[in-house]
């Protein structure tokens, strides 16, 4: 960690800012240390407009299904739309641009009129009632965020599945969460092109879906799309007839607000459930104190509404902070590299959010490109999703924010609601690649598993050792793996803790590196993707008799997935080129094409323990070319790892 540069707040930043100095962050971190529920009660008291208030910050007799704000009753739609009535009814609450160009403009009057129009017609027509669950599988267009907020305002549980994901991705989403209705688009635009996701839905409902009672399409991009009649219901005609006024369902604070779906290490992926006033409260206090969010501040994050990352800091977070949120339907690159930079200068963007995959793509592809655009809008720069090199960093600070923004590095998971580990833009001298400090109120540690602390410079594993109120309430249908996945790993004074997945370390100043997951868990462009599940998908081609992934370093991805297959038959391997491009078939149909495969070594056999555990930490080492250090003589078959070096290297 040596040379590394430090980058203090300007004067500039500070004056404005909410939190202006170290001195200030560290009396808030000192607040919630001494009286933490105190902490919390003040924030939810100042933040949140009850309906009915609390009685209690804190419920922890039954760790780790912790509840917060208990007794509370609030709608989190109210939070985001009704209450800003007052004083921002014309002002933009969602500015959209498509990405053939066309634009629009969403008041947060328009927005309750669309929201309540959209609960009702959820209400009447599909009776859709409180606690059942809705998926969402759709572009991204204004219409996503309000079928979100509309299922938040009668109580429905939404679960948006990612736009890219295969049917059969979407299938097993709607089977775990027994959904009663699909809300999806005939399609939307990319790269240039139309692309539809209502064929999606009909391969996905073409079996096991029987909880599945309706399928609302909107139309985007009017493309030909089969209707099945007494299923299929068009949005754009039905919506016409409902009134623009929907009562808010009065919610209780521990009631479920949505799923997330999430790939863990092992297995299926898991439906994450959030509340609703510990979410809300987080998203909107991060939108605060990490983005500073203004009156007058145009705010964007590029997510796909799809990820965790989409439905805090594109919809809840900005929405509730009373912000405008820009959203984007298209590409970074289309029709050039300066997209994304032509359209901070358009619409003059303050805080600008996005991840490292994309710095490092619009570095390559366009170096000097956004000094082709007036910048100077930016106040505040934001990424996410996984570690950024400095490199890319150096690039985004310097050539996008002119020297002059600071990067929020923010840390967190679909698990932990919102920000956990990030500057403050006003307060944190910032070291490219750290994520520095955890936010007031969050206990973000790195110890061992028995509670120790690390020493600066040892990795360990990165915990949050209290609860925290937008932390996640259990995984949907499973209680129990929600314990063990969580709260099976780490303890702290003998009491089990929430480990993140995540290694850790600390360098002599206290400032957090996050080194990466400690699981099978790879993260392809900010994707995250469970080695076990790709692994089942490669499975179901026919000539598969076994095969293990695993992530290889990649220039633009972060990471990208190397698949060791070993063959049934001794037929040969006749055409890799042919058989990879099978392999990439069937990973596409059961995941989707963001799980592809971008190398795959055919070998006889894979390094196992006697016991029959595959060794990845080797196949890692073999995928990197890397040296291997591990003693392999305990191996099932020790011959096996030169073979599989030799096809490798061939
Ligand atoms: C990784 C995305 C380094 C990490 C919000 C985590 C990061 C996983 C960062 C969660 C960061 C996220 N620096 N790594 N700033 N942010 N990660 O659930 O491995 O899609 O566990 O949530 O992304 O991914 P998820």
């Amino acid at each position: 960690m040596e040379n590394i540069p430090i980058f203090d707040p300007s004067e500039e930043i500070k004056k404005v800012a909410r939190i202006k100095s170290m001195d200030e962050y560290w009396s808030l971190v000192e607040e919630a240390k001494k009286d933490y529920e105190g902490f919390w009660d003040r924030l939810a008291k100042e933040k949140i407009d009850w309906i009915k208030p609390y009685s209690k910050v804190l419920d922890d007799s039954n760790a780790p299904f912790y509840k917060w704000f208990i007794g509370g009753k609030l709608n989190v739609t109210v939070q985001c739309i009704d209450r800003h009535l007052q004083k921002r009814k014309n002002k933009a609450a969602i500015i959209w641009e498509g990405e053939p160009g066309d634009k629009r403009v969403i008041t947060y009057l328009e927005l309750y009129y669309e929201v309540n129009r959209f609960a009702n017609l959820l209400k009447n027509r599909f009776g859709i009632k409180k606690g059942d669950r809705v998926v969402i599988y759709m572009p991204m267009i204004p219409e996503a965020a309000f079928a979100m907020l509309a299922c938040a305002r009668i109580g429905a549980i939404h679960s948006v599945v990612f736009g890219g994901f295969s049917a059969e991705a979407l299938r097993d989403r709607i089977v775990d969460a027994q959904a009663k209705l699909v809300i999806t688009a005939d399609g939307a635009y990319r790269r240039g092109k139309p692309y539809l996701l209502k064929p999606v839905v009909d391969v996905a409902l073409s079996k096991d879906c029987e909880s599945v009672e309706s399928v609302l399409v909107i139309r985007r991009n009017n493309e030909d799309i089969s209707w099945h009649e007494g299923r299929d219901y068009d949005y754009n005609e039905l919506i016409k007839n409902e009134s623009g006024h929907c009562e808010p369902e009065i919610m209780d604070s521990e009631d479920p607000l949505f799923l997330l779906y999430t790939s863990g290490s092992t297995g299926k992926p898991k439906g994450v459930q959030h509340s609703q006033a510990g979410y809300i409260l987080w998203a909107q206090l991060t939108m605060e104190w990490v983005f500073d969010i203004k009156e007058e501040d145009t705010y964007w994050c590029t997510a796909d509404v799809g990820w965790i990352t989409g439905h805090t800091y594109i919809v809840y977070g900005p929405l509730a902070a009373g912000a405008t949120t820009m959203m984007y339907e298209g590409v970074p690159v289309y029709p050039d590299a300066g997209r994304w930079w032509r359209m901070i200068d358009e619409y003059k963007v303050n805080q600008f959010y996005t991840a490292p995959t994309a710095i490092r793509l619009l570095h390559k592809m366009g170096e000097d490109e956004p000094e082709k655009y007036d910048l100077r809008s930016l106040r505040i720069l934001g990424t996410v999703g996984e570690p950024i090199n400095p490199d890319a960093w150096m690039w985004y600070f310097n050539k996008v924010g002119g020297g002059k923004c600071p990067i929020v590095d923010t840390w967190w998971q679909t698990e932990t609601g919102g920000h956990m580990i990030s500057p403050l833009p006003g307060a944190t001298p910032i070291k490219p690649g750290s994520a520095t400090f955890p936010l007031p109120g969050i206990f973000a540690e790195i110890i061992d598993t028995e509670g120790n602390k690390k020493e600066p410079n040892e990795k360990g594993y990165l915990c949050i050792t209290k609860p925290w109120p937008s932390m996640i309430r259990t995984i949907w249908n499973d209680p129990d793996r929600f314990v063990k996945s969580y709260f099976g790993t780490c303890k702290k004074d003998g009491k089990p803790v929430y480990f993140s997945g995540d290694g850790a370390i600390y360098d002599e100043d206290g400032y957090i590196w996050i080194t990466g997951r400690m699981d099978d868990v790879i993260n392809i462009s900010g994707h995250r993707l469970g080695t076990a599940e790709i692994e089942a998908a490669i499975g179901h081609h026919p000539r598969v008799a076994e095969c293990a992934v695993v992530g290889k370093p990649h220039e633009i991805k972060g990471e990208s997935v190397f698949a060791f297959v070993v063959l049934k038959d001794d037929e040969g391997i006749a055409d890799e080129v042919e058989l990879t491009k099978e392999i990439n078939e069937v990973i596409t149909k059961d995941i989707g094409p963001l799980a592809k495969a971008d190398e795959v070594a055919f070998v006889p056999g894979l390094p196992k323990t006697r016991s029959g555990k595959i060794m990845r930490r080797i196949l890692r080492a073999i995928a990197k070319g890397e040296e291997i250090k591990q003693d392999t003589s305990t191996l099932e078959d020790p011959s096996v790892v030169e073979k599989i070096i030799q096809i490798v290297q061939k």
